[in-house]
């Protein structure tokens, strides 16, 4: 249930028509201080209507309120303030948790709209990057999110695997390439080779008329371009699955920009026969002025597509498979004006799901300051750090806890949920400098400090053993407990609030708040001692346990019992 409500409700019911029950809804506020009241609301919006001063209002207010369902209601200055009754509010908000379990928070309000999930979309023949480990993890954390709103989200992986660099690629890999070096890294002989042609065609211009008429043998379905090309792809997406399958992310489809190279005409026509396609120097363009953009290039003069003319073919076929709720593409800042642009020319299109693309970009990403780039000699590999961190973790682990059995599975989860949160608890579009000693720390802001605060849980619940855990009468009135109910209960509205923002930082920081205000419990009450309240106190332990694991879940980042 929703209190904030309940108190709009008891509101207007005194205002008597004053003001609607929404606008007063959204008035209400959460004082910072709890001697404030659990809810207040501030009377001066009120002013203006019944032509009184605020103070006034307030104290006539109080009179009128039902004020049954409460503890107290006070006015203070131009405020009303409510005190939740802490014992029916308590009982209810536990004994939902611990009905609903993992299911505490969903809403159906998606309707199970299909809402396709542009993510991650590395370069194949490339490293994968540590802007697309933010697209993955933001990608998929948005996507648990709004499955638990009641949508149909469909993970997409958009491989950049198309372009004349396979061209260079396949000439490079004939000059200079050995088969055993790419089978046993095919990223980073794939990457020399693609680096070599780069130097050599400085000299030799012919190396770059080769590369495009192996490019051209490739989109003609040439046997032995397709076959190279294949087998690139392959072992690039094996590479890239060994990352995928230590972060714990799935992906729907693999339809890469290659899976569009036959369906990019239909797009083309579409524009032709609304008059959108115009000529510019030789090239066609899509005018976008109304829009205050530059024109968009779809084809160059000699014909050839271009990665716009891919998106187009995406966005179409998208639409028709999935007739989408939303269309969205979780990629970097830097392609923002790329987005609008395609954006616009879907609109002007038609197309119905243009009006609900949505571009969710997000900050750059460094290293202990270091930034990870192609060209560059020192790169650092994502891989490469997702091991120290395994590593690192499991040197602390060792150290804390050196009687855990399954150490190396505890080190997995929590060096890689440490990347994840150290990510995902940061507004999106923010840029990012990454400490990995930081993000490992078992205190603070970090994945590990709030997996430790569920294996707390989890491990006070062990020892109650079989102990009754019941929250029908929930008298806890320390403030302890009482912040603790309360920010469970701001769980289901946390939920919403990350959909509309596709801001999965909302919940990163929701299970941070949680986190501690339950080790402020903790630290303040004898759970287990044998008293009438036990099963109350365990009620709220097992309701915390719930929660801080489900909002792990919401980010990908797993809740070890033990650690
Ligand atoms: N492969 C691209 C890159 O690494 C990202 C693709 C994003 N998705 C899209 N539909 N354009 O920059």
């Amino acid at each position: 249930m929703d209190y904030k409500q309940q108190v709009a409700a008891a509101l207007s019911d005194a205002v008597d028509g004053a003001l609607s029950t929404e606008d007063i809804y959204n008035k209400i506020e959460r004082p910072k201080d709890s001697k404030m009241g659990d809810y207040a609301f501030p009377a001066f919006v009120l002013a203006k209507v019944l032509k009184k001063a605020p103070q006034q209002i307030a104290t006539d207010l109080i009179e009128k309120i039902d004020q049954s369902k409460f503890e107290k209601i006070q006015a203070v200055g131009p405020y009303v303030n409510f005190f939740l009754d802490k014992a029916i509010f308590s009982s209810d908000v536990l004994s939902q948790v611990i009905k609903a379990g993992a299911s505490y928070g969903d809403n159906d309000s998606g309707e199970g709209g299909n809402v396709p999930i542009d993510l991650s979309s590395p370069n194949i023949a490339k490293p994968i990057s540590m802007g697309h480990l933010r697209s993955t993890v933001i990608g998929n954390s948005i996507s648990e999110i709004l499955k638990k709103n009641g949508y149909n989200p469909i993970k997409d992986n958009h491989l950049g695997d198309w372009g004349t660099q396979f061209g260079k690629l396949i000439v490079a890999y004939k000059k200079w390439g050995v088969e055993e070096d790419v089978k046993k890294d095919p990223i980073t002989n794939l990457v020399k080779y693609y680096v070599r042609f780069h130097k050599e065609d400085v000299d030799q211009p012919e190396l770059d008329d080769e590369a495009r008429e192996w490019f051209k043998k490739l989109e003609d379905g040439d046997k032995e371009a397709t076959r190279l090309w294949t087998w690139f792809r392959e072992e690039s997406l094996k590479s890239f699955n060994a990352i995928y399958e230590k972060l714990g992310v799935e992906f729907d489809t693999f339809n890469g920009e290659a899976f569009y190279n036959d369906k990019m005409q239909e797009g083309i026509d579409w524009l032709k026969k609304m008059g959108l396609l115009k000529e510019s120097q030789g090239a066609q363009v899509v005018d976008l002025e109304k829009y205050n953009l530059n024109p968009a290039l779809i084809l160059k003069s000699d014909g050839a597509s271009l990665y716009i003319t891919r998106d187009i073919a995406t966005a179409i076929y998208r639409d028709k498979t999935y007739k989408p709720a939303m269309n969205l593409y979780v990629v970097g800042s830097e392609q923002t004006y790329y987005f609008q642009q395609l954006k616009a020319v879907l609109l002007e299109m038609g197309l119905p799901s243009a009006k609900e693309l949505h571009h969710i970009p997000f900050g750059l990403i460094t290293v202990n300051g270091k930034k990870l780039s192609t060209r560059s000699g020192r790169i650092i590999l994502l891989d490469e750090v997702l091991d120290d961190s395994i590593n690192m973790a499991k040197k602390q682990i060792s150290e804390k806890n050196p009687d855990l059995p399954n150490k190396d599975e505890v080190a997995k989860q929590v060096g890689v949920g440490a990347i994840i949160f150290g990510d995902l608890k940061n507004e999106r579009t923010n840029s990012i400098d990454f400490n990995l000693e930081d993000q490992l720390r078992f205190e603070g802001e970090t994945g590990p400090y709030v997996q430790y605060s569920h294996a707390r849980a989890e491990s006070i619940l062990r020892k109650a053993g079989d102990t009754e855990i019941n929250a029908d009468n929930t008298i806890m009135t320390d403030p302890e407990a009482w912040d603790t109910i309360k920010t469970l209960a701001d769980f289901p509205a946390t939920v919403i609030e990350a959909k509309e923002e596709f801001e999965p930082s909302d919940i990163a920081k929701y299970a941070i708040r949680l986190a501690k205000t339950f080790n402020k419990y903790y630290a303040h009450s004898k759970i287990l001692e044998e008293d009438d309240e036990k099963s109350a106190r365990l009620a709220l332990v097992k309701s915390v346990s719930v929660v801080l694991k489900e909002s792990l879940r919401l980010l990908g980042v797993q809740a070890p019992d033990q650690m």
